[in-house]
């Protein structure tokens, strides 16, 4: 049988500097992928130019590596970053370094680990019932949805479900969903003159309608946590295994505004990153039947209709190969910004004080040295045994060194849970494939809502 041509999805077209410049501003909507001139699918490190402040893009999986091991004292998480989210979250753990850090994230892993993530389980099998009662609505009356916002729904009910024991259709968890997303559309549009002219450092307010979001999803947090807080709380959740961490010297638990940041992350770096990964892997199996077709006699062979257990969703090799190539393809988190704190030197290249350090998985797992084909869409690089051909460190979307997801584990069986429960039952017919391309908010989306139909099988 002749191979199939290879599938190149949407990608922002590759232009000059200056022209991707002049499109990003041209667009005006923020978006930092179109800002991505040819030479950064190309280059080992370089100046993302015209900025007051030294923006470097470093792709070198050498440099990558030392700036993302390091602990803070070179390169902490980037002002900018901190600053729109500090409103948030506070100074938790996906914006704190050094000490304070370390102390969060020994209190915080316990809460993910194996046997945490099979209770969880249950609570996301839930989830999907309820999801697949709601495609099952729409494909009864051949309504059109959003993919995306579906896929957001749904992720957002999983964390209800496995950190609060609420599901999304509580109203104050649909509230905390709602202003979650009004903050998101906020603060992902990136002012890309500020970036152009401000200096290292320089304090970007919200607007006010954010820092009210900010305020009411705070409130909501802190009334969700109180009910754990009551003695004798039934539940056995993720915010009751963080609300019972001690800090191994003073014996310390999250003081109450802590768990509202802590938790607050859990919504934030736990939802729209998942929600954007299903996205992809959805549209780009819809793009391509004989993966599609893969991914279902997988299923058939391992489970059948029945259900799904724990470690089935764990093993199914083909599936975890669509979501890491899926990962690669489109990372949700797009780029990871670092601040150099002090001179350093990377290499023989020296990086001034207040240089931003761009670390791009979106550039890193597109890398013309680094992948073969790199803009094709072919699950079997992961295939088992393949592994070993990837290059170290060309492929972090989870990052890597001590800021490395929590979640992972969490993320990777939710996912293969979610491609196999829909995949199975249903078709996605994508309206418009033509008209899909991505770009980087907070996380990696699709420029326009990706609109489809679902048909039962
Ligand atoms: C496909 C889904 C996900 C992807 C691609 C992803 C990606 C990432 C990446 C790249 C980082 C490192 C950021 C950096 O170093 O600047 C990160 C950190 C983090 N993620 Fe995830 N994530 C996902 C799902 C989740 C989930 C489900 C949770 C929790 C429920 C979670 C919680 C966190 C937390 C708390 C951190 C901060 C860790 C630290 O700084 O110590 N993530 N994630």
């Amino acid at each position: 049988m002749a191979a199939r041509p290879s599938f190149h999805p949407p990608r922002p077209s590759l232009l000059p500097s200056i022209a991707a410049l002049a499109r990003t501003i041209w667009r005006g909507d923020g978006d930092l992928l179109s800002l991505l001139p040819a030479e950064a699918y190309r280059m080992a490190i370089g100046e993302l130019g015209y900025s007051r402040r030294s923006i470097k893009l470093v792709n070198d999986p050498a440099f990558v590596r030392q700036i993302l091991e390091d602990q803070g004292e070179t390169f902490p998480k980037s002002d900018l970053m901190v600053g729109a989210l500090e409103a948030l979250i506070g100074d938790s753990i996906f914006v704190s370094d050094g000490a304070k850090w370390r102390r969060q994230r020994a209190m915080i892993d316990p809460a993910f680990s194996l046997m945490r993530l099979h209770l969880a389980y249950a609570s996301m099998t839930a989830a999907v019932d309820a999801q697949e009662a709601r495609l099952d609505a729409l494909a009864d009356r051949a309504e059109a949805f959003s993919l995306d916002l579906a896929m957001s729904h749904l992720t957002a009910d999983i964390i209800c479900r496995t950190v609060f024991s609420v599901s999304l259709q509580s109203d104050v968890a649909r509230e905390v969903f709602e202003d979650f997303a009004l903050f998101e559309r906020h603060v992902a549009q990136v002012k890309v003159w500020r970036l152009i002219v401000d200096p290292a450092w320089t304090k970007v307010g919200q607007e006010p309608a954010v820092l009210a979001a900010c305020g009411r999803i705070r409130r909501r947090l802190g009334d969700l946590i109180d009910t754990h807080l009551v003695p004798g709380a039934p539940f056995n959740d993720i915010a009751s295994a963080v609300i019972g961490a001690r800090d191994a010297e003073t014996g310390q638990g999250f003081s109450r505004e802590e768990l509202i940041d802590q938790l607050g992350v859990f919504f934030l770096a736990g939802h729209e990153t998942t929600a954007s990964a299903l996205t992809w892997a959805f549209y780009l199996l819809a793009m391509r039947p004989d993966v599609l077709a893969r991914v279902r006699a997988e299923i058939d062979d391992a489970v059948g209709d029945g259900p799904i257990t724990f470690e089935q969703a764990k093993k199914l090799p083909f599936i975890r190969a669509v979501f890491k190539e899926t990962l690669r393809l489109y990372p949700p988190i797009t780029f990871m910004p670092r601040v150099a704190l002090k001179p350093a030197m990377l290499g023989r290249r020296r990086l001034r004080r207040g240089a931003l350090v761009m670390i791009a998985p979106w550039t890193l797992h597109r890398h013309r040295r680094y992948w073969r084909d790199p803009d094709s869409f072919d699950p079997d690089r992961f295939a088992p045994g393949r592994e070993g051909e990837i290059v170290p460190g060309s492929y972090i979307p989870f990052g890597h060194g001590p800021h490395t997801c929590v979640g992972a584990g969490f993320a990777a069986v939710e996912s293969a849970l979610i491609l196999a429960r829909l995949a199975r039952r249903f078709d996605f017919l994508i309206k418009e494939p033509e008209a899909v391309s991505p770009a980087a908010r907070l996380t990696t989306r699709p420029r326009r809502q990706i609109m489809a139909h679902a048909r039962r099988l």
